[in-house]
């Protein structure tokens, strides 16, 4: 029997010493499933993101909250000697040591890898660079610069226009997730050699990984024209390069976005659909054109490449005689793929996503009630319970006292030694 309190990550102690997006994604997901994150940041200012995009003047960003949940917060200034002497301590105690500060930081600091595996040889440290060794490894990065230098914007956006980042954050939640995956992975490697190791993820690297099928393109190129691509059918050449292909579909089941009925005013009402091979028929008869499943230049998939602009133009004048959800609701039970292209205000008003914990509704005691985003992982004999982010400081008496076992006497020399700026108790 799995006790129900059980958290699988429970008695594994992370030093975060993460800040802005990357690092932070990763630690908030080691909370999530258990881990005691200890969030280290700079005495008096801490993660910058507390105080970027500010929508209520005095509290912590939603940036910030959204990022940085089931964290405990320390303030500890490293490079002072008394806190760099808070900071061995921590390292000794800790079990993950996780960091995305612009290269050469830490060594600055005087914390190598060598120095922090030599102050605890069982210590995982986990680093995101936004390039991996090489000429571009002193760069300070940000997510669209990995979107760009990872081959995502060169791919993305129509033929005809420049180069386009993504929202979904790739480059910073894209990397926090490999970062995630590494630690975990080394922790279970610890549990048979007994010591740490070094876990390093590149920014370049995570984006290049999820744009993989952008590379398998690349090579295609060689053997001819990519004829699952728009511009095939369109009779435009193709370059050197994978080529951006607008909102055809990356795999081999042709699909576009098309308008729906209300896309003159509302500009999401529209679709994703996929014309599968295995369906192509229900497609045929649900729009009208009985004939295409069987007329020359129709009837197989590989026939119906050069036409799928004119396939999609009649498909479209079906769906915008429809709302998105008419047609889910007609083409699912007909196995035909669709999707409907949900806004985040329809996201956040989605009352399933609710109930299975993706998005949550946290109280904050500077900013009241707001949305998060859960834990998008479920593991279900791990529940996770998302806890407010934590407000500058606010544990650094109770981690000095209860984690590193300093006296009150030892407590108040560190504190008047600047260390960790003034010591806060927890708040309520
Ligand atoms: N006490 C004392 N000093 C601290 C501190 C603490 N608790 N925490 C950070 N600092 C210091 C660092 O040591 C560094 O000092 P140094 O320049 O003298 O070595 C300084 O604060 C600034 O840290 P840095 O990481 O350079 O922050 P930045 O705001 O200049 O750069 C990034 C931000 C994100 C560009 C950079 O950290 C980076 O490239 N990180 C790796 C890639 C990454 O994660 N990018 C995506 C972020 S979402």
């Amino acid at each position: 029997m799995v006790n129900e309190m059980t958290k699988a990550l429970e008695g594994v102690k992370i030093l975060d010493f993460t800040h802005v997006q990357s690092g932070p994604t990763c630690t908030q997901i080691l909370g999530w499933f258990g881990a005691d994150v200890i969030k280290v940041e700079r005495p008096g200012v801490g993660d910058a993101t507390r105080k970027q995009l500010v929508d209520k003047p005095g509290a912590d960003s939603l940036y910030f909250t959204m990022l940085n949940h089931n964290k405990r917060s320390m303030e500890l200034n490293s490079k002072n000697e008394t806190g760099k002497e808070v900071l061995t301590r921590l390292i000794k105690e800790c079990d993950v040591l996780v960091e995305n500060f612009a290269p050469g930081a830490l060594d600055r600091m005087g914390f190598s890898w060598e120095r922090v595996h030599e102050i605890n040889p069982r210590i995982i440290m986990a680093s995101i660079k936004g390039f991996g060794p090489g000429k571009y490894e002193d760069c300070k990065v940000y997510e669209n610069v990995a979107q760009c230098a990872g081959g995502s914007a060169s791919t993305t956006g129509f033929l005809d226009g420049p180069p386009l980042v993504t929202g979904a954050q790739i480059g910073d939640s894209g990397t926090g997730l490999h970062l995630c995956l590494g630690i975990v992975t080394a922790l279970f490697q610890r549990e048979k050699t007994g010591v740490g190791q070094r876990v390093s993820v590149a920014m370049q690297d995570s984006v290049l990984n999820l744009a993989r099928v952008k590379m398998r393109d690349q090579q295609r190129l060689e053997a001819g024209p990519l004829k699952e691509y728009s511009q095939f059918g369109e009779g435009i050449p193709f370059g050197e390069a994978t080529p951006r292909a607008g909102n055809d579909s990356g795999g081999g089941q042709p699909g576009r976005i098309l308008k729906c009925k209300g896309w003159e005013t509302d500009p999401n009402a529209y679709t994703y659909f996929i014309i599968q091979a295995a369906v192509w028929e229900k497609v045929c008869d649900l729009i009208g054109e009985p004939n295409w499943k069987t007329d020359a230049g129709f009837a197989t998939p590989p026939e119906r490449l050069d036409k799928l602009n004119q396939i999609f133009e009649r498909i479209e004048q079906w769906t915008m005689t429809k709302t998105k959800f008419e047609v889910m609701d007609l083409c699912n039970p007909l196995d035909i793929p669709v999707g409907p292209i949900l806004s985040m205000k329809e996201i956040a008003d989605d009352e399933g996503l609710y109930a299975t914990g993706t998005l949550v509704k946290v109280d904050h005691p500077e900013r009241g009630e707001y949305i998060s985003v859960g834990c998008p992982i479920k593991l279900s004999a791990s529940p996770v319970d998302v806890e407010r982010s934590p407000l500058l400081g606010e544990h650094t008496e109770e981690i000095l006292r209860d984690v590193l076992k300093y006296s009150d006497e030892e407590i108040q020399a560190i504190s008047e030694s600047g260390a960790v700026g003034e010591v806060r108790k927890a708040a309520e």
